[in-house]
């Protein structure tokens, strides 16, 4: 999908939670986005599936969750918020983030494991709102801190994560492969600021 195929302009966008029942389309649109970035993480379909499930259930420590960005050209934004149109659900998803909290009381953490926008997408504030999608989340899931790891050279998604509040913490040598590169670990607190006594 290129700009100028794309009939809708970006207030049709609508950043969303991806869902089970949804499960194979996601996931053929998220594996060609990740596959299609020289720096995304590039997951197999069975590594993406439990970003898909519900993190209510089963009372697991851990819960993850992917919030996707949603580019649907034949739908209003309120149909495809809604989720009413009938191709709203997955019709051009142009962007991921997937995340996982560790929920434990008191002392959550979570971390942005991968995160893509389709390059005729990419420097429109949709990394930013997938972020702070992730991050309502996160909190909401009672982390306190939000981590992540990031290709040293990839000065943009550095960018990105600074800009959203993330600072480096730390530097893993040889943590990537194919090219070999240091991660960078980057951190932002969610701790709420308490006015006053
Ligand atoms: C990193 C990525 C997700 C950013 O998505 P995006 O939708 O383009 O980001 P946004 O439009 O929200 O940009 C937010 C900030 O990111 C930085 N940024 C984004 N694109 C940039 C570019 N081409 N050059 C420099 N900075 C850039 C800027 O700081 C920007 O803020 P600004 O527009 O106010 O200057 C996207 O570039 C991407 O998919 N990259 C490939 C995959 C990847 O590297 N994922 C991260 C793995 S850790």
């Amino acid at each position: 999908m290129t700009p100028k195929d794309v009939p809708v302009p970006a207030q049709g966008l609508v950043i969303r939670r991806a869902e089970l029942e949804e499960v194979e389309a996601v996931l053929e649109s998220v594996l060609n986005l990740a596959k299609a970035s020289a720096t995304a993480a590039h997951w197999s379909r069975a590594a993406f599936y439990p970003y898909l499930a519900t993190d209510e259930a089963g009372g697991d420590l851990q819960a993850k969750a992917m919030f996707l960005a949603c580019a649907n050209p034949f739908a209003s934004a309120a149909e495809a918020a809604s989720g009413d149109h009938p191709i709203a659900k997955v019709d051009g998803v142009v962007g991921f983030a997937a995340f996982s909290a560790i929920m434990t009381v008191g002392a959550g953490e979570s971390t942005l494991e991968n995160m893509a926008v389709a390059i005729p997408w990419q420097r429109q504030g949709i990394g930013r709102r997938l972020l702070a999608a992730g991050i309502l989340w996160c909190r909401a899931h009672a982390a306190r801190s939000v981590f992540l790891e990031v290709r040293e050279t990839n000065q943009v998604a550095v960018s990105l994560y600074n800009r959203t509040g993330f600072s480096v913490v730390g530097r893993r040598p040889g943590y990537y492969r194919n090219p070999l590169e240091a991660a960078l670990q980057m951190q932002k607190s969610l701790d709420c600021v308490v006015l006053g006594r």
